[in-house]
C-alpha cells in the first residue's frame, strides 16, 4: 500500500514538475463563463444559480488568468482556484493583488490530496484542460470535487480530448513521446520530437493513415505555440475518452449530463438530412448517444460538457422552449449578404461568409435581424426584440403579422441552433463609449501587466481573452478617461521616441518625427473601431461594428 502512494507521489510530482517548467498560458475561455454556463442550464430547462454573486471554483486554474475576468467584472462574486504549479499560482497572485481583485483567492495544492470540505460549495466549478491530462486519481478527484462541492443548483464544466478523433492523433504523440520525452530539457524533448515528425512526414506513404494524422498534427503545430505542443503531445499523461466513458464515470459520482458548452453541436440538423434522419430515428430521445454518435460522424477530439447532480436530469429538456426565451438577453452578429434590408415579403439571405446562413422573408424576422446587427456585440432582451420589431415595422407603416411573436421566436431558435447567438440571463449592455474614452480598471491594468510576456493581452465583458499589439498594450492603459486624442498622440509619440513601441510603414520602421506623427495619429483615430471590435467599448447602437 506504501508502495502505490509512493508511486501517486512521484507522479504528481512529475506533473508538478512539467507545469513548474513550462507554465501554461493563462487566460479566458468564453465558453467557460458562468454567465454562459447559466443560461446554457435555464435554456434546457433547470433553475440557474444568480451570477453576478455566485460562488465559483476552478479545479487546474493555472495563474488564474479564467478566473480574473470573471472577478473582475462580479465584484460580489467569491472566486476560488486551485492549482498544482506552485510557480504559477505565484504568478497568478501577483496578478490579483496588482489588480485589486479581493474576491479571487488562488490556493496551490493537489485536487487529489486537499480537504475539500474546507473550501465550502460552489454554484459553478469550472475545469478546462485538465481532466484529459492527469492521472486518473486525480480524474477521480476532479468528478468527486464535482459531487462533494457543487451547490444543489450549481453547474460543472469539463472539457477533455475525446476518442475518436484522438485514435489518430495518439500516433503522432506516441512516436514524439518515444523520440523525445526521455530528453533532458522540454527544448530538447520538443525539439527531438520535431524531428521524429519531420522523418516521418518524409516517409510516410502518401494516402496513409499516418501521413493524414501528421498532416492534421501539421495544421495545429503551426498555429500553436511550443507551451501547447508541449503539454498535448509530451505531457506526460493525455488519456482521451469516449462521451459515453466520461459519463458513465460521472454518473458513479452521482452526475448528469447538461449540455455541451457550445450548444450548436447537440443539434443534429445541423450536420444536414443524410446524418440527422438515421440518427434521431435511432438514438429516440437519447441525447448522450446522439451526441456519441456524432462524435464519430465529426471524428471528434474535444468536448467541453457541462454536468449537474443527476437528481436534476429529470427536469431537463432538449426541445428549445420558448417560454424560457422571455429571461434571456440575446447577441447576435448575422449581417446581411445581399444589401440592404428590404421590408417586404422577398427572401434575403444573412450571415457571416464562410459560416452558417439563413433566409428571411418576413418583414419583423428582417426587422429583428437589423435590431440584433445594430446592437451586436451586446445584448437585447427577448422583449427589447420584439419592441424594436414593432417600431420599426411602425415607422415603416408595416402592419404586425398576428403570429410576429412566434416568427421571432422562431428566428431565436435558428440563431441558438447554428451558434449564432450568444445568450445571458443577465443583460451584456454597458454604458455607451464616453469622450476621452475610457476602460475599466482591471482592463487596462492587465493590459500593462502582460505587456512583458511574449503575449500582452487583456478581457473583455464576454470573457474573451484578447491578444494585445505591442502598441496598444502601452495605448490601452492609458484609455482612464483622462486624456483625449491629442493628449494620447502626445503620450504615444513619446513611447516611440523611448523606442518602448515601433511603427512602421510598408514593413519599414518609422523614424522621421512627421511620418511618426501621422501614423501616431492614424493609430489613435483608429481606437474607437478597434475598441469596438474587441467588445471593450459600446459604441453608438446605430452603427453596425464592422468586423
Ligand atoms: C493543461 S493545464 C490547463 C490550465 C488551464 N485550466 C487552461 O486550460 O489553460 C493543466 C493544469 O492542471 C494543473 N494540475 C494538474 N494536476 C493537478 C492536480 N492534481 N491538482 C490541481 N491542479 C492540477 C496543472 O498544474 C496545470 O496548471
Amino acid at each position: 500500500m506504501d508502495d502505490i502512494v509512493e508511486a501517486m507521489d512521484d507522479v504528481v510530482d512529475q506533473v508538478r514538475a512539467d507545469y513548474d517548467a513550462v507554465p501554461y498560458d493563462s487566460h479566458a475561455f468564453p465558453h467557460t463563463a458562468p454567465g454562459h454556463l447559466a443560461a446554457i442550464a435555464h435554456l434546457f430547462g433547470l433553475n440557474a444559480p444568480e451570477v453576478a454573486s455566485a460562488r465559483v471554483l476552478e479545479i487546474g486554474c493555472s495563474a488564474g488568468g479564467n478566473l480574473i475576468p470573471f472577478a473582475a467584472s462580479n465584484p460580489q462574486a467569491r472566486v476560488v482556484g486551485v492549482d498544482l504549479s506552485q510557480v504559477q499560482i505565484d504568478e497568478g497572485r501577483a496578478r490579483v493583488q496588482a489588480l485589486g481583485l479581493g474576491n479571487l483567492e488562488l490556493l496551490q495544492g493537489d485536487i487529489a490530496g486537499m480537504d475539500l470540505a474546507a473550501l465550502g460549495q460552489f454554484d459553478f466549478i469550472i475545469c478546462h484542460g485538465v481532466y484529459s491530462w492527469v492521472p486518473e486519481n486525480v480524474q477521480e478527484a476532479i468528478l468527486a470535487a464535482f459531487q462533494r462541492l457543487l451547490a444543489p443548483e450549481g453547474v460543472a464544466y469539463v472539457s477533455y480530448n475525446v476518442y475518436p478523433g484522438w485514435k489518430a492523433k495518439e500516433i503522432v504523440r506516441d512516436a514524439m513521446m518515444m523520440r523525445g520525452a526521455g530528453r533532458g530539457t522540454s527544448d530538447e524533448k520538443l525539439s527531438f520530437a520535431r524531428g521524429m515528425i519531420d522523418f516521418l512526414e518524409e516517409v510516410a506513404p502518401a494516402d496513409s493513415v499516418l501521413a493524414r494524422a501528421l498532416a492534421d498534427y501539421k495544421a495545429i503545430a503551426v498555429a500553436s505555440r511550443d507551451y501547447h505542443l508541449m503539454h498535448e503531445y509530451l505531457e506526460t499523461f493525455n488519456t482521451p475518452c469516449y462521451f459515453l466513458e466520461l459519463l458513465e464515470r460521472a454518473g458513479e459520482h452521482g452526475l448528469a449530463y447538461l449540455a455541451d458548452a457550445q450548444p450548436e453541436t447537440m443539434f443534429a440538423v445541423n450536420y444536414g438530412a443524410k446524418v440527422a434522419e438515421p440518427l434521431l430515428k435511432e438514438c429516440g430521445h437519447s441525447q448522450v448517444l446522439l451526441a456519441q454518435y456524432l462524435d464519430f460522424v465529426v471524428n471528434r477530439t474535444f468536448r467541453q460538457s457541462l454536468l449537474v447532480h443527476a437528481d436534476r436530469a429529470p427536469q431537463i429538456r432538449y426541445q428549445l422552449d420558448h417560454s424560457r426565451y422571455g429571461r434571456l438577453h440575446f447577441a447576435a452578429w448575422v449581417p446581411r449578404a445581399d444589401g440592404e434590408t428590404r421590408l417586404d415579403n422577398s427572401r434575403q439571405e444573412y450571415g457571416e461568409p464562410g459560416g452558417p446562413t439563413l433566409f428571411a422573408q418576413d418583414p419583423a424576422v428582417k426587422a429583428a435581424l437589423d435590431a440584433l446587427n445594430a446592437r451586436w456585440p451586446w445584448t437585447l432582451s427577448r422583449k427589447e426584440l420584439l419592441d424594436a420589431v414593432q417600431t420599426r415595422l411602425g415607422a415603416d407603416g408595416i402592419e404586425a403579422a398576428t403570429n410576429q411573436h412566434e416568427l421571432i421566436d422562431g428566428l431565436l431558435d435558428i440563431l441558438i441552433m447554428q451558434g449564432q447567438a450568444s445568450y445571458r440571463l443577465d443583460p451584456l449592455l454597458p454604458e455607451l463609449a464616453s469622450t476621452p474614452p475610457r476602460l475599466d480598471e482591471p482592463t487596462r491594468r492587465m493590459a500593462e501587466l502582460t505587456r512583458v510576456d511574449a503575449d500582452a493581452s487583456t478581457f473583455n465583458l464576454w470573457h474573451e481573452a484578447l491578444l494585445l499589439s505591442p502598441v496598444d498594450s502601452h495605448l490601452l492603459p492609458l484609455l482612464d478617461g483622462t486624456r483625449d486624442r491629442d493628449a494620447l498622440v502626445e503620450a504615444l509619440l513619446a513611447l516611440a521616441r523611448e523606442d518602448l513601441i515601433q511603427f512602421e510603414r510598408n514593413g519599414e520602421r518609422l523614424s522621421g518625427e512627421a511620418e511618426l506623427r501621422d501614423a501616431v495619429a492614424e493609430h489613435i483615430d483608429a481606437l474607437p473601431q478597434r475598441l469596438a471590435r474587441m467588445k471593450l467599448l459600446r459604441v453608438n447602437d446605430h452603427a453596425e461594428a464592422g468586423r
